[in-house]
C-alpha cells in the first residue's frame, strides 16, 4: 500500500527556530493521528533556511537538495506550512521559496496553516497573508489556522487550554482531508493555472 505523504514547510530564519519546532510537532502529531486512524503515513520536514543557496536562487532547476525539496512540496497530499510573523506578513524567504513552486502543484491540496509571531496584534496573519498566498495555488488551506506567540508555545510544547485545543482542531481536521485521499490522485499536466 502506498503511503500518504505530509510534508513540512517552515519558513523560520533563527536556529533554533520556533517556527520550525511548531511545524515538526504538527506533522508529528498529525502522522500520529492518522497512523491511529488507519492511513499509512510517511513525513518530511522542509527547513527552508538550511536549503544551501535558496536565498540566491533564481530558476529552477535548483541543485538538487533544494530541487528534491520543491519535489516534495509539489507531491504532497499533505502540506503543513509554518512562517513566522514578519512585519505583518511571513517571512520574505519563505515567500521566496513559495515563488518556486509550480502554480500546478498544489491544486486541491489540504494545507495547514501555522504561524509564530511576538505578539497578538498580527495573528490574523494567517487569515490575511497565508491563507490567500495557497488560494493563489487553489489549494485547500484547512479552516482551523495556528498562531502562537511564546505563552501559547515555548520549548516545543504547547500550552494546556484554549492554544492545545485549536492545535487538536487543526490535527482533526488535518486527519479528515487525509482520509480517502489517495497519492497519485492529481495530475499536474491537466490542471488548471
Ligand atoms: C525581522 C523581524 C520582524 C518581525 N515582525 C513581527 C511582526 O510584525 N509581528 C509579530 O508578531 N512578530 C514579529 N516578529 C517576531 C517573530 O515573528 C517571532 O519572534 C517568531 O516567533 C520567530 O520565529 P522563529 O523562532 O522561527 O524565527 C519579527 C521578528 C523579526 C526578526
Amino acid at each position: 500500500m502506498s503511503r500518504i505523504k505530509i510534508v513540512g514547510v517552515s519558513g523560520g530564519l533563527s536556529s533554533p527556530s520556533r517556527t520550525l519546532s511548531l511545524v515538526q510537532l504538527a506533522v508529528e502529531r498529525i502522522a500520529k493521528a492518522a497512523g491511529e486512524a488507519g492511513i499509512a503515513v510517511r513525513t518530511d520536514v522542509i527547513d527552508v533556511a538550511s536549503l544551501d543557496g535558496i536565498g540566491a536562487l533564481r530558476a529552477r532547476p535548483a541543485a538538487a537538495p533544494v530541487e528534491a525539496a520543491f519535489e516534495a512540496v509539489e507531491s504532497a497530499d499533505l502540506l503543513v506550512v509554518g512562517s513566522p510573523v514578519y512585519k505583518g506578513s511571513y517571512s520574505g524567504l519563505f515567500k521566496h521559496f513559495i515563488d518556486f513552486v509550480d502554480y500546478r502543484g498544489l491544486v486541491g491540496v489540504p494545507v495547514a496553516l501555522l504561524a509564530t509571531g511576538g505578539s497578538d496584534r498580527h495573528a490574523l496573519a494567517i487569515e490575511h497573508q497565508l491563507r490567500p498566498l495557497f488560494a493563489f495555488f487553489q489549494a485547500q488551506p484547512l479552516g482551523t489556522g495556528v498562531f502562537f506567540t511564546e505563552r501559547e508555545f515555548a520549548d516545543g510544547a504547547v500550552a494546556a487550554g484554549l492554544a492545545e485545543q485549536r492545535f487538536e482542531r487543526l490535527v482533526e481536521e488535518a486527519v479528515h482531508a487525509l482520509s480517502g485521499r489517495r497519492r497519485g490522485a492529481r495530475d499536474l499536466t491537466g490542471a488548471a493555472a
